[in-house]
């Protein structure tokens, strides 16, 4: 099918879907706004996505502010480091991606080529905007936060939070309280996140403002076995790992246990959220074959990352296209908050059995050094009790000056004492999704075209789990007490927590085709014959088959045939 994504865009504007913000001022470029059907499908994505992070996995969900004062980004590395390459055209003036300029020149690699290779590299490729061959051009780096001011008088800068993870860090201590002190323990938090991107022209798939859904599990360092490995243990999936990547081969289909055996994928969580997320994916409606994982060339990787993963979807339209990232950010953030913040972020590990622990420990004379050194004795007697001293003496340092203490003013005392554990800095497993890919990647892969009664029909094959409307249920007349049976059962359906739709204008096949093109299911209708048998129809989206089911079964049907305990072609 030839331009899926004009089609789908004219669609989801068209029906409600989604549309560019504040047309009516012209809108800006990296912003767009979610209709009432587009809002709705995306609760239902987020609602999965906390199905299996919350439910399954017993991960709490959080709620931070979207704006972070400057030392949470000055010790998390963003301010310093979150940045793209950036260059201006010579002849229509716009900004680009430089990475991206050379991507489109066919020049691979350009985001971790040094900005000077980078710049020779593009003088040859075109202006992706206007086409022009760019020339020698600059190339510098663009940080993309948005940076604003907290409170009158701008006392207090503050950023637009660029990812929803630094929210986690920084509360780690009062999390790891909740969790009452033990590892491994997760945390979610699902928000916007803002990034002041250089050129957003990818629609839904670049922009400025997005919605973020983030796990943050903390882990020990030296245990990156998971608890439930066996729940995705033999689960098998397309893998793009470096290797192959770099050899030019095709990805490989392996089970995690194997992936894990074999060393391509770092430890068992890590192999454990790419198997979630490749479940996730395939029940919100990503087809398997559009659907792999690529691992992160180790030039590539983020600055806090030791292993990292992207879920890529195939879109006709974009290619690859990255929507989840899943990441082992090592200990980076916790040790650069504690350090910048003077707040520990340790968890106290206990050792099973108590270890004995050899000790020297060095007992100043006092009386002597205190009398000698005055104002300074308590820096020398912290100094002294950190000092490795030879038979002489000890060589410390106090305020930059060099002091011999000799043999006589101190005693050294080697003991043995018990240790009951170690204070450890944990290690963070973050799987990454991007709510608004995952919202475009449904919507292509749903976008179908066939022919109902000899005339085209669009219809938006969306899981049951996401559609919007969940139900139509129409009667065929506005009469005969047709229409208040129709009420009814919908507002029986209502009970049940399920969004139906009545609809009693205009033909019915028409009725049916409205529906169809926006995903919805299953419709009901009621026509004479219920009058007499208390039966309705029940039609399904993607067969346009109808079956007739008697009216007291229907809330209960439509329940299950919705959350997937039966089918419709069971039935
Ligand atoms: P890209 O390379 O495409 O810019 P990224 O590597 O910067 O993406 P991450 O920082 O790993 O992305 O963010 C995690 C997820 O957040 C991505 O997989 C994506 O789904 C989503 N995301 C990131 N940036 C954007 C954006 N500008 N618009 C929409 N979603 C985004
Ligand atoms: N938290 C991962 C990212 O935004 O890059």
């Amino acid at each position: 099918m030839n331009d899926v994504y004009e089609k789908v865009m004219e669609l989801a504007k068209r029906r409600g879907f989604i549309w560019p913000t504040s047309e009516c001022y012209g809108s800006v470029a990296g912003f767009i706004d979610y209709g009432p059907l587009g809002a709705m499908m995306k609760r239902r994505l987020e609602d999965i996505w906390r199905y299996f992070y919350v439910i399954q996995e017993g991960y709490y969900e959080i709620e931070c502010p979207t704006i972070a004062q400057e030392a949470v980004f000055i010790a998390s590395g963003h301010l310093k480091g979150f940045s793209d390459k950036m260059c201006q055209c010579p002849h229509c003036n716009e900004f680009l991606r430089a990475d991206h300029v050379a991507e489109g020149g066919g020049i691979a690699g350009g985001a971790t080529m040094s900005n000077e290779e980078l710049s020779a590299a593009i003088a040859s490729c075109k202006c992706l905007s206007c086409g022009e061959v760019l020339g020698k051009v600059e190339v510098f780096n663009f940080n993309l936060m948005f940076k604003t001011s907290i409170g009158p008088g701008s006392q207090r800068t503050g950023y637009l939070r660029p990812e929803t993870a630094q929210g986690m860090f920084v509360d780690f201590t009062r999390l790891l309280r909740f969790y009452r002190d033990h590892l491994p323990f997760g945390v979610v938090q699902i928000g916007k996140s803002y990034r002041n991107e250089i050129s957003p022209r990818q629609g839904m798939i670049r922009l400025r403002e997005f919605t973020h859904a983030e796990a943050e599990i903390f882990v020990h360092p030296d245990k990156k076995d998971h608890p439930n490995f066996s729940r995705y243990a033999n689960y098998k999936m397309p893998l793009f790992t470096a290797i192959q990547q770099e050899k030019n081969e095709q990805p490989i289909t392996i089970t995690m246990k194997e992936a894990v055996k074999q060393g391509l994928i770092a430890n068992e969580y890590i192999a454990y959220y790419l198997a979630l997320t490749h479940d996730m994916l395939v029940k919100i409606g990503i087809k398997t074959e559009r659907l792999r994982f690529r691992q992160h060339l180790c030039t590539e990787r983020a600055h806090y990352a030791s292993d990292c993963w992207d879920a890529e979807i195939y879109s006709s339209r974009f290619g690859w296209v990255e929507t989840v990232g899943i990441a082992d950010r090592t200990d980076y953030d916790l040790t650069a908050h504690a350090q910048h913040s003077g707040t520990p972020m340790t968890v106290f590990i206990q050792y099973e059995e108590p270890k004995k622990i050899q000790r020297r420990r060095i007992i100043p004379n006092m009386s002597v050094l205190g009398k000698q050194y005055r104002t300074k004795a308590k820096a020398v007697f912290d100094a002294l009790s950190n000092a490795t001293p030879d038979v002489d003496g000890a060589e410390i340092e106090v305020d930059g000056e060099k002091i011999h203490i000799p043999i006589n003013l101190f005693e050294v005392r080697d003991e043995v004492i018990e240790v009951r554990g170690e204070d450890i800095v944990p290690h963070v497993i973050e799987p990454s999704y991007g709510i608004d890919r995952m919202c475009y990647a449904v919507l292509e892969q749903a976008y179908d075209e066939d022919i109902a009664d000899g005339e085209t029909r669009t219809v938006l094959r969306f899981s049951p789990t996401i559609a919007p409307v969940q139900v139509a249920v129409f009667p065929l007349m506005n009469r005969d007490g047709l229409d208040t049976i129709a009420r009814d059962i919908t507002h029986a359906l209502q009970k049940q927590r399920i969004l139906a739709e009545y609809d009693d204008s205009g033909a019915i096949g028409r009725r049916y085709r409205r529906q169809d093109e926006i995903g919805t299911p299953f419709a009901i209708t009621i026509d004479y014959q219920t009058k007499e048998d208390h039966t309705v129809t029940v039609r399904d989206r993607d067969s346009m088959k109808q079956i007739r089911v008697n009216i007291d079964r229907i809330p209960e049907l439509i329940s299950t045939l919705l959350n997937g305990t039966i089918h419709f072609s069971s039935l």
